[in-house]
């Protein structure tokens, strides 16, 4: 019973975790090109960048969106495509940014592009390649051990739920680990080939779909699910 109930503790916060991973995955990337539901043309921008607009552009469409108004998008894109000049930044950006961004971007963290100046903003308003390599380095090894933890964890509670085949069993505990490797990896392939977006894409999905069936399957089987006889006998037989 004890361990039953370490186990659901433990299912419902990872449970948890993975739905704020999944609101994070929508609120940095969905967006970038105009659709807001997430699309395989939102991770291309991501990693590779958009052949049309600034690194600022994306931003602004994507994750910064709630920072200002339409208007000050419209204000800030214009002066964009005009050029980005230092006099109309003078009167007419500063203002914005000063307004709405430094509370954050004024270079105070290391994490965050500075857009304090006219000097500080050029770093954002040229051509975007996306996420770059150190980044993307950082973020890889983060991911590798964190999501291996998840599901070393979950894997191990779904490996006590009585499934059969047992061949099905064992594909849900190994997809995931393949689906991770293939996922970190398609980051890099996506820079210099873009369909790999869509090995992102499934990689995620297929992902999902293994937690949410080990998630779903244990805590069934944990609180409502009464084994064929022949395990129970077994069980009791180790016992004695
Ligand atoms: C409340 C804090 C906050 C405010 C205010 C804010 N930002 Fe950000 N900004 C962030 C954080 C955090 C990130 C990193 C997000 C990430 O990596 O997903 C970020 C990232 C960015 C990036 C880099 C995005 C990328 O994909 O490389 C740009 C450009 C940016 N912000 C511009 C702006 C602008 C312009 C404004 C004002 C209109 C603004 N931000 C206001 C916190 C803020």
């Amino acid at each position: 019973m004890s361990m039953r109930f370490l186990f659901t503790g433990t299912l419902l916060a990872i449970g948890m975790g993975y739905m704020f991973a999944l609101v994070y995955v929508y609120a940095s990337d969905a967006g970038r090109d105009g659709n807001p539901a997430l699309t395989v043309e939102d991770i291309q921008m991501s990693y590779r960048g958009s052949s049309e607009g600034t690194r600022l552009e994306s931003a602004l469409r994507g994750p910064m969106s709630a920072m200002l108004s339409v208007d000050e998008r419209i204000l800030i894109e214009g002066w964009i495509s005009g050029g980005a000049v230092k006099d109309e930044y003078e009167t007419l950006i500063q203002p914005i940014v000063a307004q709405n961004c430094l509370d954050c971007h004024d270079g105070g963290n290391p994490h965050l592009d500075n857009l304090d100046g006219f000097d500080n903003i050029q770093s954002v308003v040229e051509q975007d390649t996306g996420t770059d390599l150190f980044t993307l380095v950082r973020v890889s090894h983060i991911h590798l051990f964190g999501v291996t933890f998840i599901f070393f964890i979950m894997g191990f509670i779904f490996s006590h739920a009585y499934v059969r085949p047992l061949w099905l069993k064992s594909l849900v505990v190994f997809t995931p680990f393949i689906c991770i490797a293939a996922d970190v990896s398609s980051w890099y392939f996506t820079k210099l080939f873009a369909p790999f977006a869509w090995v992102v894409m499934i990689a995620g999905g297929v992902m999902a779909l293994c937690f949410a069936c080990m998630w779903l399957v244990s805590m069934y089987q944990m609180w409502f699910y009464t084994p064929p006889e022949f395990i129970s006998e077994r069980d009791a037989g180790l016992l004695d």
